[in-house]
């Protein structure tokens, strides 16, 4: 089976002024998680959509997507967790639990905040995962990188043509993803940033599918502007 998990149980709160977390703001007519978990419908090759909601938008979001999409028996709407990987992991107990675990499962996480991925990023992630087990969409580093450990003076400047900056979708074999999961320790727990990193704590390699510049993350008022403009376009 193939499963997209639509990460959607964040606050929003680097976007300020707004009554509703980021992802239910309207672009173009309708929330910018509706145009996302489209983007997801449209690919056949789903067998379920999942969405991962904070507890107190639970039915606030069944309600958008009861307006905007109507029944849809590949759609779920769960509970999301403390942070992001708290919803994958929410997510995950739910594909569980609903339909059991094959060997070649396939989950492929993403941001409800990017709805400007394209089908061929998500064909591409379908398929990387499927050959490789994990993969992470990125961009390369246009701008330099400087590191600074105290925020006053420049540590490093690493090599950019070894830089990317992360996106999502990331995909990955779900038994793969639970193994590496369960064998995290508390440090590495903290440490997690993003779900990537809980294959690279763990040695396992994670491929590279090219993002676009376009599948950002709305975040600020600035990006949420820049989403605008693009659409009306
Ligand atoms: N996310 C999630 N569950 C959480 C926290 C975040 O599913 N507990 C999701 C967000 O809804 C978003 C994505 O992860 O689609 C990327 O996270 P981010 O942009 O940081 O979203 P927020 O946490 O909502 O934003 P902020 O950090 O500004 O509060």
């Amino acid at each position: 089976m193939i499963y997209a998990a639509i990460l959607a149980g964040g606050k929003g709160t680097r976007m300020q002024n707004t009554d509703v977390p980021k992802q239910f703001l309207e672009l173009d007519g309708k929330p910018i998680i509706i145009h996302t978990v489209e983007k997801f419908l449209m690919c056949n090759r789903f067998d379920r959509v999942y969405i991962g909601i904070n507890p107190d938008w639970h039915s606030f979001c069944e309600d958008l997507v009861r307006k905007y999409i109507g029944d849809n028996d590949r759609m779920r709407i769960v509970v999301g967790g403390a942070d992001r990987n708290g919803t994958i992991v929410n997510v995950l107990d739910a594909i569980e639990s609903e339909n059991g675990l094959n060997d070649d499962d396939i989950i492929v996480t993403h941001d409800a905040v990017r709805p400007f991925v394209t089908d061929r990023i998500i064909e591409e992630n379908i398929d990387s995962a499927i050959k490789y087990g994990a993969v992470d969409t990125v961009i390369p580093a246009t701008d330099t990188i400087v590191r600074s450990d105290d925020g006053a003076v420049i540590a490093n400047i690493p090599d950019r043509s070894t830089l990317y900056q992360g996106q999502t979708p990331q995909s990955f074999n779900i038994k793969l993803l639970r193994e590496c999961l369960d064998s995290l320790t508390e440090d590495e727990k903290n440490t997690l940033t993003d779900a990537c990193k809980i294959l690279v704590l763990k040695n396992r390699s994670v491929h590279l599918v090219a993002g676009e510049v376009l599948n950002f993350k709305i975040t600020t008022v600035g990006d949420y502007q820049l989403a605008t403009a693009m659409l009306k376009k």
